[in-house]
């Protein structure tokens, strides 16, 4: 999302108050992060034995020719790239679909459209067609609206000009879209009308609550008694794709979906404050309860899961699963631990919140996908303190056990799960600099970290895994695993960049002096590892230094570490989501989200009109295909 309207909710980072885990960190930073990295050299040498791909081999260079830095009304890529923008905001995805109508839009024609503002993006393959078209499923998350941009004449009387109409076309635009893509000679292509294709939505998408907080008292409504059904998924930002196949849907900033007050003295009042509830972003409470927290104040409890939808079978119910806590999720990525147990590893993004991981109580069953049905119900959520020596315990969040018992209000695992933050809190954990993606690269036990930015840090709250105070620019952190271990409950850490300008000193940027002029960027979001293990970053938020949001390759071996490269600049107002690549590696599939957005921009007056350029049609959010001419690998 547009990273303005994040908040700051953590009690332990009240201004000018350090917590005692942030004291002993900056205590040790000086001295202990020199041992950090001499651990890391060691632990490196133990993946050589286990045949882990190591840092010191090197991977293939990237080859494209760089862009440069800048910002206009388009995108850009090197010479002898292609990109193809596949889906557009509005664009059809049954046989039935109407036709994108800006200026007439409905809820009943958004329900069968590409929903607005494409984030996070997965691809399940697909089989062959017989004459070798290569096809997939594109699974596809929306994670917000923005009324100004997507309707005329909203800015007049706002916030009054947001009708009931408006606002379900609101909800509508939310969720995620499963679509068939196919690879013609034109390049890769929606396939209109195939049985795979989905709208799941805020509203219209009956979803089951599971696993250890399902059914619990503080999950029930009006609508719903048992406190196990909900009527859809909203604000969902990145994600993942199960080793079996499924689509993990995260939901991130659902506080701001709601209005209200709770009553005075209501049990929920302090939880709700810890995650920012109600976020007053959006109007749909004055016209549909359950987004009114002085009329349901159980609803906000029943968002800020992970929702895992089958892409295969577009009448399955998604599934909330509860075990994987609640937050503000940016991403779910996976990987299989060598015990075959499955690890998903999530960022909490808001300013001061943590880093966690989920490691499954069962094993996978790669020959059977239904036996792994349910294996997100079972298993461990941990939380990530990043010692001062180089060194990440992650801490179980598990009800009994140290602070989380009913002395303090957890009177079973679904109030720790509930309420995840406050638990966190208790156990320590160290407040980062907005953690997004965070993604394992299974060939060499590296975790990457992004960490956007966090300008609210105060001098006194820096610690040596956010080592700068206002932040702007932020930072990425590589969790090394110990002999690919990802299920491991001690993990080394340490900073790959300091991003930002190199050549202010007043930034405190750290990159490899290898780095270009261009190859240096600001706010880390998203990332994707390609097949040969190598590392992109797309951000949000590089605008503030003066340059156009994009996607970066970053060297992570040998004596290029740490060196950035522009491959993709976005249109003005857009951050970058996604990104994906093909199993091939063939195909980067990007999201441009939010082009043309900026300050006062309008559905009248955007800042750009891509990628239609037509004076009537707003700017709009779309999924590009980026491909080499020649189709070689991308990068090679
Ligand atoms: Fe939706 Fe954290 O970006
Ligand atoms: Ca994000
Ligand atoms: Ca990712
Ligand atoms: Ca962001």
């Amino acid at each position: 999302m547009n990273d303005s309207e994040n908040i700051t909710s953590n009690p332990r980072m009240a201004t000018g108050t350090p917590s005692i885990s942030d004291i002993v960190d900056a205590r040790l930073s000086r001295r202990g992060l020199l041992g950090g990295l001499a651990a890391v050299s060691a632990l490196t040498v133990t993946g050589c034995a286990s045949g882990l791909r190591s840092r010191d081999t090197e991977a293939p260079a990237f080859t494209f020719a760089e862009i440069e830095r800048g910002m206009d009304d388009t995108h850009h890529v090197p010479g002898g790239y292609r990109a193809d923008v596949m889906l557009r905001w509005g664009d059809a995805l049954f046989a039935d679909s109407p036709a994108f109508d800006p200026k007439n839009q409905s809820e009943a024609s958004q329900l069968r459209q590409f929903g607005y503002n494409n984030d996070y993006i997965g691809f399940v393959a697909l089989p062959d067609a017989a004459d070798g078209t290569k096809r997939g499923l594109l699974c596809v998350n929306h994670e917000y609206t923005t009324g100004r941009l997507m309707f005329p004449g909203i800015m007049q009387a706002y916030p009054e000009s947001m009708t009931e109409d408006l606002c379900r076309i609101e909800m509508a635009a939310h969720g995620g879209t499963v679509v068939e893509i196919s690879e013609t000679t034109a390049g890769w292509q929606p396939v209109v009308g195939s049985r795979y294709n989905r709208r799941i939505t805020a509203h219209a998408t009956p979803m089951t609550l599971t696993g250890p907080a399902a059914g619990s008292p503080r999950l029930v409504t009006t609508e719903d008694p048992t406190g196990r059904t909900v009527a859809g998924t909203m604000n969902n930002c990145a994600g993942g794709i199960t080793p079996w196949g499924t689509y993990l849907m995260a939901e991130e900033n659902f506080n701001g979906n709601f209005l209200g007050d709770v009553p005075a003295g209501h049990p929920e009042a302090e939880n709700h404050d810890r995650y920012g509830v109600p976020g007053r972003r959006y109007q749909w409470g004055r016209f549909v309860d359950r987004y009114d927290v002085g009329r349901e104040p159980n609803e906000p409890n029943r968002f800020g899961w992970v929702v895992e939808v089958d892409p295969m079978d577009p009448a399955s119910t998604p599934k909330k699963r509860t075990a994987l806590g609640r937050y503000k999720h940016e991403g779910a990525e996976t990987v299989v631990a060598p015990d075959g147990r499955v690890v998903i590893y999530m960022g909490d993004d808001q300013r001061f919140d943590y880093v966690y991981k989920f490691v499954t109580r069962d094993r996978l069953d790669p020959a059977d996908r239904n036996a792994n049905r349910d294996m997100l119900d079972h298993g461990t959520l941990y939380v990530a303190r990043f010692d001062a020596n180089g060194v990440i315990q992650w801490m179980p969040l598990i009800h009994g056990q140290g602070p989380l018992t009913a002395e303090n209000g957890f009177a079973s695992q679904a109030d720790v799960l509930i309420e995840t933050r406050r638990a966190a809190d208790l156990l320590e954990a160290t407040p980062m600099d907005r953690p997004e993606d965070v993604e394992p690269d299974p060939a060499s036990g590296s975790v990457w970290v992004m960490l956007t930015n966090n300008h609210r840090r105060q001098a006194d709250q820096v610690g040596p895994a956010n080592p700068r105070a206002e932040n702007r620019t932020g930072h990425i952190i590589e969790i090394k695993e110990p002999d690919g271990d990802f299920a491991a409950t001690q993990s080394r850490w340490e900073i790959l960049v300091r991003c930002g300008d190199p050549s202010d000193p007043s930034v405190g940027a750290v990159w490899n002096p290898l780095t270009s002029e261009n190859g240096w960027f600001g706010s880390p979001d998203n990332c994707a590892v390609d097949p040969s293990g190598r590392l992109w970053v797309a951000t949000d938020g590089n605008e503030r230094t003066g340059a156009a949001d994009g996607v970066w390759a970053m060297e992570t071996t040998g004596e290029r570490r740490g060196t950035g490269k522009a491959f993709f600049r976005a249109p003005i107002g857009a951050e970058v989501c996604g990104p994906k690549f093909a199993p091939d590696g063939r195909t980067l599939f990007v999201a441009v989200q939010h082009p043309g957005d900026g300050e006062d921009a309008t559905f009248e007056n955007p800042t750009t009109r891509w990628p239609d350029f037509q004076s009537d049609v707003p700017p709009r959010p779309s999924v590009m295909a980026l491909k080499r001419a020649d189709n070689a690998p991308i990068g090679t």
